[in-house]
């Protein structure tokens, strides 16, 4: 069927909002037939209820296209073996639960928390001891979520730069497919190499270690080409997203006085107020997709086998029937859940380091420099807009 159908929107028109015309959409009906990026067409899903039914359906499968790049004729998109994001049940849960003991709550405040509140204080004993007009991200925002994934996983700090870039390269959509290839080999070389010189040292320590251990077992589980895709998994999931939420919380605060206020003057409120950054902000900007494996209904609609859903999750965390005021950063707000992390079997594996990282170097931020102010008017901050996660791609302040 040749459709003539409405393009999944991205262009934003203000700096924290998804694009208005989501607004519009979500108004009239919960699903929406488009065109994505990738060409295919298939259904947007605008409201939180619907968002919330297409993760938590097990007839939707996590084996999806990448639906935020435009289509290239040539190779495959997936440059690595599928990693258990893009697995369904049981074979998810088999691969998640191999990991799931190093991000529970009590993991994190022992064994990453002690290094965090370090790495953070010394940054911030950095910045107040060069300029006093300073770039955020670099100085701040990128450093310590890059530290946090090194000290997890067993990666040398000295490589954050070159595992950073690969990243940015691969989850820019506004890059050619060879372009996106290029970071995403880097990374598979990268994993793959220091694999093989951990094996030869005997090196123990990190989450990368325990993956060669199961890997190295009598029939094990986990392939070579696993152990290396859960690798460069961890590897950029676990840094660009928290990157990218601490430059957008700190511009949040830095534009909105009366929030920042409430953040310091009442500590207690830094779980809720983070909790209320990750909803406002939902980063994740072009959304996460489905795929249905039956003929099935969600709002009204019927979705038909191999159809593409995905949940624009920026727009369904501002759906006004699941939170009053919902443009509002509102640290007040009594929030049972949001969509930031996805929903269901496959939600964030990582929300309790994020949480970790946005808690510990917010407040701490904010509380060292008072007088803490944008350097350039707030519109004229450089924005990635091309990125897989929405962010801040520069942040000059003045403290
Ligand atoms: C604010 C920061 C973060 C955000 C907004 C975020 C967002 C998400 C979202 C939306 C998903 C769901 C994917 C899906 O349903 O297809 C996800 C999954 C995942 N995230 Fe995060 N993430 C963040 C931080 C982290 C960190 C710090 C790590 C690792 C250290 C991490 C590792 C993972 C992994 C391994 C998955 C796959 C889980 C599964 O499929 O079972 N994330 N993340």
């Amino acid at each position: 069927m040749n459709e003539t159908l409405p393009c999944m929107p991205v262009h934003r028109d203000s700096l924290l909002d998804p694009p208005a015309e989501y607004h519009q959409l979500r108004e009239e009906q919960p699903l929406t037939r488009v065109r994505f990026p990738n060409g295919t067409t298939g259904w947007l899903v605008t409201r939180f209820e619907e968002g919330s039914q297409v993760f938590s359906d097990p007839r939707m499968s996590a084996r999806r296209p990448r639906h935020d790049v435009p289509a290239e004729e040539g190779a495959e998109e997936a440059p690595f073996d599928p990693t258990f994001v893009m697995m369904d049940e049981p074979d998810h849960s088999l691969y998640r639960r191999l990991i799931a003991g190093r991000f529970t709550p009590k993991a994190v405040a022992q064994r990453l928390q002690p290094y965090l509140d370090r790495i953070v204080d010394e940054h911030l004993a950095a910045i107040a001891a060069g300029p006093d007009t300073f770039d955020l991200v670099e100085a701040l925002a990128l450093p310590v979520p890059c530290l946090v994934i090194c000290e997890l996983l067993g990666v040398p700090a000295a490589d954050r730069e070159g595992f950073h870039h690969a990243t940015e390269r691969m989850m820019d959509t506004g890059l050619s497919r060879e372009e996106r290839g290029a970071g995403a080999k880097w990374l598979i070389d990268y994993i793959t190499t220091l694999v093989a010189a951990k094996r030869s040292s005997g090196d123990t320590e990190g989450l990368l270690a325990d993956l060669i251990a199961i890997a190295d077992e009598k029939d094990p589980i986990l392939t070579e080409a696993q152990l290396v895709g859960m690798g460069v998994l961890l590897l950029f999931a676990g840094h660009d997203t928290t990157a990218a939420m601490l430059g957008l919380s700190a511009l949040t605060l830095l534009t909105h006085p009366q929030q920042r206020r409430q953040f310091l003057d009442q500590p207690e409120k830094t779980r809720p107020a983070v909790e209320e950054l990750l909803r406002y902000l939902t980063i994740v900007q072009f959304g996460l997709g489905r795929v249905a494996l039956e003929d099935l209904e969600i709002g009204g609609e019927r979705i038909r086998r191999g159809e593409l859903v995905v949940v624009a999750m920026p727009t369904a965390n501002r759906d006004p029937r699941a939170f009053d005021n919902p443009d509002t950063p509102d640290f007040d707000r009594r929030m049972t859940r949001h969509l930031a992390f996805g929903y269901g079997v496959h939600q964030c594996l990582g929300q309790n380091i994020a949480r970790a990282e946005l808690s510990t170097v917010l407040p701490r931020l904010f509380r060292r420099f008072p007088g803490l102010r944008l350097a350039v008017p707030a519109d004229q901050v450089p924005m990635d807009t091309y990125g897989t996660n929405y962010a801040v791609k520069k942040l000059m302040v003045t403290r």
